[in-house]
């Protein structure tokens, strides 16, 4: 039996280990990064088994852009590779919506396999007005509307948004750590 919980700090390093094997070590330069780095993310779902062990993640970020309100980023979705094929994405997936509903969010966006994503409703017409900041492949470019029209007059660059990770900041402001943090950015 699977559950899926909230994510906890305590599901950090497991989530960061699927997600190497999932997507590998190039995973930090995709443009869906530049959304996410240093920001805590609005949601965040842990799918563990019956020993406790995570064998999925998901999570949602807060983004914004002219002409629409209250719009999440969602990615990266992981499972782990001897749990798929037998419906937990899809569960993941279909919590993640109903919690970004109940929570009043209007839209979501993401960059992910249309072939996947268009089974939950996500399609690449309501991004047309949309640009991310970096070089993206508009078939994969997909958006959501959790409200009518929420997207209708999404248009332009897609910001990041959201609270700050703490724990980033702490190496920003670290003056030994500054190039690092430059780097890396
Ligand atoms: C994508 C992923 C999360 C799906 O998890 P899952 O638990 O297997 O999902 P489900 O069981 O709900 O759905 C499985 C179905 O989706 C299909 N599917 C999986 N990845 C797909 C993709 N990228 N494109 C199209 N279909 C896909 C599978 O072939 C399977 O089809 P079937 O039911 O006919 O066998 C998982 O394959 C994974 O972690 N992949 C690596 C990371 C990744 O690519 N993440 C996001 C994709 S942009």
């Amino acid at each position: 039996m699977i559950e899926i919980v909230d994510e906890a700090p305590a599901h950090t390093g497991a989530r960061e280990l699927l997600l190497d094997r999932a997507f590998g070590p190039d995973r930090h330069q995709k443009t869906s990064e530049r959304l996410r780095e240093e920001r805590l993310p609005a949601l965040a779902f842990a799918a563990l088994d019956a020993t406790g062990d995570l064998v999925g993640t998901l999570r949602l970020w807060h983004v914004a852009m002219e002409g629409a309100q209250s719009v999440l980023l969602l990615g990266p979705l992981a499972v782990e590779a001897a749990c798929r094929s037998e419906g937990l994405g899809a569960r993941l997936m279909r919590h993640a919506l109903n919690r970004a509903s109940v929570a009043g969010y209007s839209a979501i966006i993401l960059v992910g396999d249309a072939p996947y994503y268009n089974r939950f409703g996500f399609s690449g017409d309501l991004t047309q007005g949309l640009d991310l900041p970096g070089p993206v492949d508009r078939a994969r470019f997909l958006g959501l509307e959790l409200q009518p029209f929420a997207l209708g007059s999404a248009r332009g660059l897609v910001l990041p948004s959201g609270f700050l990770d703490p724990v980033c900041e702490d190496v920003v402001q670290a003056p030994s750590l500054q190039g690092y943090a430059k780097r890396a950015a």
